[in-house]
C-alpha cells in the first residue's frame, strides 16, 4: 500500500483524490489547499487530514505527491518533492516556460525517482484501444493522423489570461496525443489560429479556433482541429489512416438511446466535458502510476514525453505568429 498526498483539491484534484483513495493498492495521506472549501468536502469525502504542503513534504511515511495545483506552481512542487525523496504525479503542462521544465527535469534525473505526467487521454479506454491495434499493425504503417478536439464552451477570460495559450494550455493533450499515435516525434509545425468564439480571447492576445499541421522526419503528417466551442459537447475524435487501413474512434454519447423518424436519425448529445468523458481515463492513469512505483515500471507519459509536447505547443505558438512553419526545438 503506497501513500500518497493530494496537492490542490480543485476540479482535477477532486477526481484525483477520490481515485486514489478508492484504489485498494494505494491510500490518499493527505490533501493540501489554502482555499479550505474544496480540501474539507474531500476530507468529508475520503477521510484524508487536510495538511500544509510542508507537513506532506516533511512527513517520512508520504511515499509520493500528486501535484493537481495551477500550472505556475508545478516546477517548484516538483522540486520540492524530489528533493523531499518523493515520487511525483504532476498534472499538464509541467511549467509554461520550456527551459523551466529541464532544470526541473535535471533535478528528477538526479533524484532519480518517479514522474509521471498527467497526459490522462492515452489511458482513455477508446484511445488506447485505438493505439494497441496501430502497435499491432492493424493499420500497417502509419501515414495520417487526424486529432479532433473542441470544447463545450470556452472557460472565462481571466482563465485564458493566465493559461499560456490554446496551444500550451489546451493543444498540449493533442500534441501528446499525436507523438503516442506517430510513433515518431513530429520535425515541423504549421499552425493557424483565429478568436471566432469570444472576441475578448482574442483581446487578450489568444485564439480559440485552430489548426495546426505537423510532419515527421520520414514525412508522417497529423492535423489537429481545436475549438473552444462545440454545441453539441466535448468532441473528442480521433482517425488513423495508415498503409493496411483506417482506425477511428468516435465520440462517446450520453447515452446509446437514438430516435429515427421521418426527417432522420438523432442521438444524445456527446459528454459534456473531461470529468465525464475521460472518467475512466483518470482512474487508470493514477493506477499505471501505482504501478510504476510497486512494480518499477518506467513512469509514462514521462517528464520528457511533457517537456516534448511543451516545445511543440511553442513552436506552433512561433509558427501562429510568423505565419510559417517552424522546426520544432
Ligand atoms: N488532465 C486534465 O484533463 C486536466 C483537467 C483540468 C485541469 N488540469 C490541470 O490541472 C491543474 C489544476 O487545474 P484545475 O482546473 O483543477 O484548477 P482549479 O483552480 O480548479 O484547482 C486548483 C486548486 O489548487 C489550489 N492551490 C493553489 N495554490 C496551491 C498551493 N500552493 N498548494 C496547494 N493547493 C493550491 C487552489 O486553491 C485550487 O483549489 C492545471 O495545471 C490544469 O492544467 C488537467
Amino acid at each position: 500500500m503506497i501513500s500518497i498526498a493530494l496537492l490542490g483539491a480543485g476540479r482535477i484534484g477532486q477526481i484525483h483524490g477520490r481515485n486514489i483513495a478508492a484504489s485498494s493498492r494505494a491510500r490518499l495521506a493527505a490533501i493540501a489547499d489554502p482555499f479550505p472549501d474544496g480540501a474539507k468536502a474531500l476530507s468529508a469525502a475520503t477521510g484524508a487530514p487536510v495538511r500544509t504542503p510542508d507537513e506532506i513534504f516533511a512527513d517520512a511515511s508520504i511515499d509520493a505527491v500528486l501535484i493537481g495545483t495551477p500550472t505556475d506552481t508545478h516546477a517548484d512542487f516538483i522540486d520540492q518533492a524530489m528533493a523531499a525523496g518523493k515520487a511525483v504525479f504532476c498534472e499538464k503542462p509541467v511549467d509554461l516556460n520550456s527551459e523551466r521544465i529541464r532544470q526541473t527535469l535535471a533535478r528528477v534525473d538526479k533524484a532519480g525517482l518517479p514522474l509521471m505526467i498527467g497526459f490522462n487521454r492515452r489511458f482513455d479506454p477508446n484511445f488506447a484501444a485505438l493505439q494497441r491495434r496501430l502497435a499491432d499493425g492493424t493499420a500497417g504503417d502509419v501515414e495520417l493522423v487526424t486529432i479532433l478536439s473542441r470544447d463545450p464552451g470556452p472557460p472565462p477570460v481571466s482563465y485564458i489570461e493566465r493559461s499560456g495559450g490554446l496551444f500550451r494550455d489546451m493543444m498540449i493533450h493533442d500534441f501528446d496525443m499525436a507523438r503516442f499515435l506517430l510513433g515518431e516525434d513530429a520535425v515541423e509545425v504549421y499552425a493557424v489560429g483565429s478568436a471566432l468564439v469570444d472576441p475578448a480571447i482574442g483581446r487578450a492576445g489568444d485564439v480559440d479556433t485552430a489548426a495546426v499541421v505537423l510532419k515527421t522526419a520520414s514525412g508522417k503528417i497529423c492535423q489537429i482541429s481545436n475549438s473552444r466551442r462545440a454545441t453539441y459537447g466535448y468532441d473528442q475524435r480521433i482517425e488513423v489512416h495508415g498503409s493496411k487501413g483506417l482506425l477511428s474512434a468516435g465520440n462517446v454519447h450520453e447515452t446509446t438511446v437514438q430516435f429515427a423518424g421521418a426527417s432522420g436519425i438523432s442521438a444524445d448529445p456527446v459528454q459534456n466535458f473531461f470529468l465525464e468523458r475521460y472518467a475512466a481515463a483518470y482512474k487508470n492513469e493514477i493506477d499505471a502510476f501505482i504501478d510504476a512505483m510497486t512494480k518499477g515500471t518506467k513512469p509514462s507519459p514521462s517528464g520528457l514525453d511533457g517537456l516534448k509536447a511543451q516545445l511543440m505547443a511553442d513552436a506552433a505558438a512561433k509558427s501562429l505568429e510568423t505565419g510559417k512553419p517552424v522546426a520544432i526545438g
